[in-house]
């Protein structure tokens, strides 16, 4: 770490701390400040286990994945920084967005808001896990694709989760019933018109399929 100016100002020293060495101390001490917090929030996060504690098993798109985890790491940040699913987007971080919506056991959830040591013994089910062994795209991508319902495509991989989640258990949803059903999910070029008439189409794949 380094030094920090030496700002304490006595009568006797007082004219010789100039503006620019006051300045100086001030930016120094903010970096120090800064990088401390930094490693406040690092270790809150990231906390400590014994290594043994760490190793766990969970099943991912249908494979035993083998994952060194924290007992604060959420399912989002193992899917995605650990496991390399990075369709899996992280857009809030605190369950408001849906970005990182998932499949655990075929219902939807936002994997920023589970930890991932609690889905050991469930099956998670990530956007890159929904298409056929022989790459065919599920209903629901193919009617994403021939609709082209999204502008940015931040948002679209949790909108494929929770439409997938919400149609297994409701095949037949009339348009609102499958707005509701999405409405977990935001999306901040709010074509929302579009994004439903792509997930319509996905629903009728899916019926047909
Ligand atoms: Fe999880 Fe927004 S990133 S809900």
């Amino acid at each position: 770490m380094s030094e920090i100016p030496e700002l304490r100002v006595t009568e006797g020293n007082a004219k010789k701390v100039t503006r620019r060495k006051f300045i100086l101390g001030v930016i120094a001490s903010g970096g120090v400040v800064a990088a401390a917090n930094y490693r406040l929030i690092s270790s809150a996060v990231h906390g400590q286990m014994s290594s043994g504690d760490r190793l766990i098993t969970i099943n991912v798109n249908g494979m035993q994945r083998r994952v060194d985890v924290m007992k604060q790491e959420t399912l989002a940040w193992t899917l995605r920084y650990k496991l390399g699913l990075t369709g899996t987007k992280l857009g809030c971080d605190r369950a408001e967005c849906g970005a990182c919506t998932v499949l655990i056991d075929d219902v939807p959830h936002y994997s920023c808001s589970v930890l991932t040591h609690t889905v050991r013994g469930r099956k998670v089910t990530t956007i890159e896990g929904l298409a056929a062994s022989d790459g065919k795209l599920h209903p629901v991508q193919q009617g994403v694709v021939d609709v082209q319902g999204f502008q940015c495509a931040f948002c679209m991989s949790g909108f494929v989760m929770s439409a997938v989640g919400f149609l297994k258990q409701n095949p037949n949803p009339t348009r609102t019933q499958l707005a509701h059903g999405v409405s977990g999910n935001l999306c901040r070029c709010q074509d929302y018109n579009k994004i439903l008439d792509a997930l319509e189409r996905g629903a009728e794949y899916m019926r047909r399929a």
